[in-house]
């Protein structure tokens, strides 16, 4: 949610290319707006784009704006804004200034008294051209240099006013040399290398320069100086500012072909097309064949408590929630652990009442940054609870703030819209299923059995995959429809809700998802022969009692249609449904899930295409969303 930028060189260059590309690569965190700033011949230079700055960053217009053909600069900050305060517009767009236009910063997170600040700094005479709580922050540091201070003093006393959650780049029109940047709940890293600084709210933006970075830590702030490339990082609210050695890191789970599309039309779809290969990463090393356990090395310190436990929480936001919905159905269909599966935004204001003595909290996030799943976090250590993370962003917020857990290795997910990271959270589970089980009671012939069902899970993805064109052919069919609703029992349950996050998000469609018994209780006043059901029933022990919401349906002349395996094709009630998907049959059925989330995900990604929707941002959505 909001991408911030800063770049720092040793030597003057064009950095404003280097900046929009560095905001291209952020732009999964924000695309309704975005902006640069660069300090050239001792002034601040702006150039700013309503949407998505692939698209609409006009750097030729910048140039010919500065009158010149090469613009060369030694420091710049930019941003891609997701908006929270004020609507998308260009003077809401991030870099903002101060009154004289000597200060110019980018902000990511939520300044949450800047209504009071902004009162003040109004009385004290300063112009507020945005309706952002940004804003306040030039303002503040213009007022407290007007004071006498240096502008490091001036940024340190500007920073002690503010609460909320912040991630700041700032730069000076007299500081060439200087680049500011502060942390407080927002996310940022500074990459390094011999003749620059990155600081960027992920590594993304940082591989493409260097693969070394350090992490700024919540209240800390760093100068960085391109004179002889140094950094001082210091707590700033401490008020002799000792400087803070930090190790280097070296940026790992990213590789730079992931920032780009390769062969493929959108960031989806090469994430759908790599879930063969995501999945076999998320598995490799993880299993013991021989004796049918998992092998997750990350948990290993946390054995004897799994055990022992009789609770377990989960709690996520979106995709991860749908996650661990399904998590709670594997978890307490092979184990006696009783699962509360928990939306984060509701759980961190509910009361809990497992206990910390005999239950674990489990939080699933592929971005580990997104606010509300790590503010549950928080809250259950504060509780002292065990707390575990299954989390895609390694090094991220969560993975951090848990004490133990298990990365889903999916790669880097681009698309708003996630789906091999589902798939990725989704196996995971699987495994941490398979070891808590392995504990309570499932015998090893069951255990080998249930590895060799999960390892032959890419194969089975690759083929089901290769479906694409009729699910293409499908998604037109159905291109009139007025409504539709997703519906699955039991295990399937999770994935229809998951089918329908996936609809709404590309088409904009208002999509139902509910537990296919419930059909009765109110959704079947919806179906009409202009609504669509969209029924996921492989044969399972389930199918006999789905078979009849799928009468229902017909009987109410509701269109439909079904997901199932090639044995459920076979039944006689599939005539009734208008079109059918038939995905492999599997010897185990708990693991249907993880296959027939994909034809959903393709469903989803082609009828939001013949709407000609933007696929890989969404509007209104961003992808990690560190807002309450
Ligand atoms: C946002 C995204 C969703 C995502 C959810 C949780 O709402 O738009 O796609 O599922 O956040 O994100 P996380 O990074 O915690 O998995």
């Amino acid at each position: 949610m909001c991408g911030i930028i800063g770049i720092l060189k040793k030597e003057n260059s064009e950095l404003s290319d280097n900046l929009v590309q560095s905001l291209i690569d952020l732009e999964y965190r924000g695309y309704d707006s975005a902006g640069i700033a660069i300090v050239h011949n001792s002034s601040i230079k702006i150039e700013k784009c309503l949407g998505a700055p692939s698209q609409y960053m006009d750097l030729d217009r910048f140039k010919k704006n500065i009158g010149e053909e090469k613009i060369l600069t030694t420091v710049g900050i930019g941003h891609n804004r997701w908006a929270t305060h004020g609507k998308p517009s260009i003077s809401n767009a991030h870099p903002h200034l101060d009154c004289g236009g000597d200060i110019a910063v980018v902000h990511n997170g939520t300044i949450l008294n800047y209504e009071s600040l902004k009162e003040n700094l109004k009385k004290q005479g300063h112009n507020f051209k945005s309706d952002t709580d940004t804003e306040v922050v030039p303002h503040l540091i213009e007022e407290n240099m007007k004071k006498g201070l240096s502008l490091e003093d001036a940024i340190v006393e500007s920073a002690s006013l503010l609460e909320g959650s912040f991630g700041l780049a700032i730069i000076h029109k007299d500081y060439p040399k200087t680049l500011f940047v502060l942390k407080n709940g927002s996310p940022i890293s500074i990459g390094i290398s011999n003749e620059m600084f990155v600081v960027a709210s992920s590594t993304n933006a940082i591989l493409r320069y260097t693969d070394r970075y350090l992490v700024l830590e919540d209240g800390e702030m760093a100068k960085l100086d391109a004179e002889n490339m140094s950094h001082n990082i210091f707590k700033y609210k401490q008020p002799a500012r000792s400087r803070l050695y930090k190790a280097e890191q070296v940026i790992e789970g990213i590789l730079l072909e992931d920032l780009s599309k390769g062969d493929f039309d959108t960031f989806m779809q090469k994430e759908i097309f790599e879930q063969p290969a995501t999945t076999r990463s998320t598995i490799l090393g993880r299993t013991n064949t021989e004796e049918g356990l998992a092998v997750l090395g990350g948990l290993i310190d946390y054995k004897e408590k799994l055990r022992n436990i009789d609770n377990l929480y989960i709690v996520g936001c979106g995709t991860a929630y749908n996650a661990g919905m399904l998590g709670k159905e594997l978890i307490e269909n092979l184990t006696p652990i009783n699962v509360s599966a928990q939306i984060a935004s509701e759980f961190r204001y509910r009361k809990q009442n497992f206990s910390p003595d005999n239950s674990v909290f489990l939080s699933i996030s592929q971005s580990g940054e997104t606010a509300d799943t790590l503010e549950s976090l928080k809250e259950m250590k504060r509780k002292g609870f065990t707390t575990l993370g299954i989390v895609n962003v390694v090094g991220s917020a969560i993975a951090h703030e848990s004490d133990a857990g298990i990365y889903t290795r999916a790669g880097t997910e681009i698309g708003v819209a996630s789906t091999k990271a589902f798939t990725a959270q989704a196996i995971t589970l699987y495994l941490f299923s398979l070891s808590l089980a392995r504990v309570h009671g499932m015998s090893e012939s069951s255990g080998i059995s249930f590895i060799k069902e999960l390892e032959s899970i890419p194969d089975i993805m690759k083929k089901v995959l290769e479906n694409h064109q009729e699910i293409e052919r499908i998604a037109e069919v159905f291109r009139d429809i007025e409504k539709i609703q997703f519906l699955g029992r039991g295990i399937h349950m999770p994935i229809a809700y998951e089918g329908a996050l996936k609809f709404k998000e590309l088409t904009y469609m208002e999509a139902g998802s509910y537990p296919l018994g419930e059909l009765k209780h109110g959704p079947m006043a919806v179906i009409d022969d202009m609504s669509l059901s969209v029924v996921i029933l492989p044969k399972d022990d389930l199918f006999s009692i789905g078979s009849i919401s799928i009468e229902q349906i017909k009987s109410k002349s509701g269109r439909l249609l079904v997901i199932t395996d090639e044995e459920g094709a076979k039944s006689p009630v599939m005539r009734l449904a208008d079109e059918i998907i038939v995905i492999p049959k599997l010897n185990n059925p708990v693991m249907y899930p993880l296959i027939e989330v994909l034809p959903l995900q393709l469903f989803a990604y082609y009828f939001a295409k013949q709407l000609g929707n933007n696929i890989d941002k969404p509007r209104n959505l961003a992808k990690s969303v560190t807002v309450q």
